[in-house]
């Protein structure tokens, strides 16, 4: 049995990622799961420079961010205290909100998608979820949900930029249908039912053999 999974959620801005994230964290605990929630982009120094990009306080050109997102990623794995591998390897199931195919859709949106998934080869080598989960939601609803919450908006958070993010998030899971564990699930639902099939889902992972790789 895969007794600690790793998870990413993936999703537009204002899909309701986070939400689920923590949903499937607090069911895993309560079944006696150690879970290790985390997300990208991180808190440590290249995710902190991004912040400052997203929040347009610096600016940068596409290329740059998508190496900086990258970069932040081999952190967010290696790290040698709270990193996902050393995580994974002391048991805990980690779950993370946003790992590489953020990078595909959003950068690839703006950059080179083929080239991002280049760049990214490391992090795919040293750990590929054992489930990427896409919760879809139309880009309209998303945008209502972010304008209805927040005062300020972040760099990708505008109607057209999330329009051609979904389209590049399909695209991606069918590049990558062959190598990567994919899940999609209609987030245009009550966080209930969401819930619930994504639980429906991870207990499916749970019950496989377990993964070598860690
Ligand atoms: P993300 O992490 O993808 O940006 P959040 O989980 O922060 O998304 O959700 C964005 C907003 O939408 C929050 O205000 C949250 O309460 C709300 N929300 C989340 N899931 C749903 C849902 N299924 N239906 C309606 N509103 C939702
Ligand atoms: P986040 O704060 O998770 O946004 P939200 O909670 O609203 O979904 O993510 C920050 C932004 O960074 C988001 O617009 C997506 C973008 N992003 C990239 O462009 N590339 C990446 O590799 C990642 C992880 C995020």
């Amino acid at each position: 049995m895969a007794n600690n999974l790793f998870i990413a959620f993936e999703g537009i801005d204002g899909s309701g990622k986070s939400s689920q994230a923590k949903l499937l964290a607090t069911k895993l605990e309560s079944m006696g799961h150690k879970v290790y929630l985390t997300m990208e982009p991180t808190d440590c120094h290249i995710g902190s420079l991004l912040l400052k990009i997203l929040r347009h306080h610096i600016k940068a050109d596409h290329n740059t961010i998508a190496l900086l997102f990258a970069a932040d990623r081999i952190e967010h794995l290696l790290d040698k205290q709270n990193g996902i591998m050393k995580k994974l390897s002391e048991g805990f199931t980690v779950i993370t909100d946003r790992y590489y195919f953020s990078s595909y859709a959003y950068n690839g949106t703006h950059t080179d998608m083929d080239w991002v998934i280049e760049i990214n080869k490391m992090s795919a080598q040293i750990r590929r979820p054992d489930i990427n989960i896409f919760i879809d939601v139309p880009p309209e609803v998303c945008m209502e949900r972010i304008n209805t919450n927040r005062a300020t908006t972040e760099l990708f958070e505008n109607l057209d930029n999330l329009r051609n993010v979904r389209e590049k998030f399909l695209e991606a899971f069918t590049k990558l249908k062959h190598e990567e564990n994919i899940f999609i699930t209609d987030g245009n639902r009550s966080v209930e039912v969401i819930a619930d099939d994504i639980w429906k889902e991870t207990e499916r992972y749970l019950s496989m053999p377990a993964h070598t790789g860690v």
